[in-house]
């Protein structure tokens, strides 16, 4: 099974990415967690991601679109994966769709995760992170056992650099401009379904397995 999620920032996708990887053992591709794992090891890649990241801009689509591709090409992907975050353009869509279509395959399911922009702002800065493991939290919706800790390595939560609200503002117009034109696409291509994002999580995820299937 092969999933994209689609939503603005901080819609949930990661959240629920993590939840259909687990139920349907297919991995769980983040973009953006890649681009977090490049800047905390210093690479090349997370030096240029970062420009764009602190300012809530987009990385450019030739810095995303071969290191998805080859991604999915991996063996761990050979029964379906969810991808999060990407595409989060039209030429990033289209880049995937040929990809697939070039080996005979195509995508099952874009999943819009759809929260309107009053509640984003208050869910971005309650989200915290793990340093270590890159696990999310809520302050309010999903708390650790430990204020401050994470439940998974014991690492130290934060608030991303990108979730003060000045910039989560900015990423919400570049949602808007740039990414939220993939819902036409998909449903162009008949796969585009939607979810209301604006519910607690564990029901978000019952009306996604109603989708996926049991
Ligand atoms: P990325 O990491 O993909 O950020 P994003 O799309 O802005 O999404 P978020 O991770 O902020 O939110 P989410 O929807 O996953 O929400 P979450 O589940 O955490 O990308 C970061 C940056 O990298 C981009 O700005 C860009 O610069 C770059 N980038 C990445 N991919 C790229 C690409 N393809 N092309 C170009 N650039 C790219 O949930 C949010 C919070 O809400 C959490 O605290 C969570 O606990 C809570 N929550 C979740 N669901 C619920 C619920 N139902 N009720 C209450 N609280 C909830
Ligand atoms: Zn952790």
């Amino acid at each position: 099974m092969k999933v994209v999620m689609l939503g603005a920032p901080g819609a949930g996708k990661g959240t629920q990415a993590k939840k259909i990887a687990a139920k349907y053992s297919i991995p769980h591709i983040s973009t953006g967690d890649i681009f977090r794992a490049n800047i905390k090891n210093g690479t090349e890649l997370g030096k240029k991601a970062k420009t764009y990241m602190d300012q809530g801009l987009l990385v450019p689509d030739e810095l995303v679109v071969d290191l998805v591709v080859d991604r999915v090409n991996q063996e761990d992907c050979a029964n379906g994966y969810v991808l999060d975050g990407f595409p989060r353009t039209i030429p990033q869509a289209e880049a995937l769709t040929k990809a697939l279509a070039g080996q005979g395959q195509k995508l099952d399911y874009a999943i819009d995760v759809d929260v309107p922009d009053e509640n984003i702002v208050r869910r971005m800065g309650g989200r915290r992170a793990c340093v270590g493991c890159g696990a999310t939290y809520h302050l309010e919706y999903a708390p650790p056992k430990q204020e401050g800790i994470c439940d998974t390595c014991g690492g130290e939560l934060i608030l991303r650099d990108d979730d003060k609200p000045e910039t989560v503002t900015k990423r919400l117009g570049v949602y808007h401009e740039q990414t939220q034109p993939l819902i036409d696409y998909y449903t162009n291509a008949g796969i585009l379904k939607r979810v209301d994002g604006t519910v607690d999580i564990d029901e978000v995820f019952q009306a996604i397995t109603e989708i996926l299937g049991e």
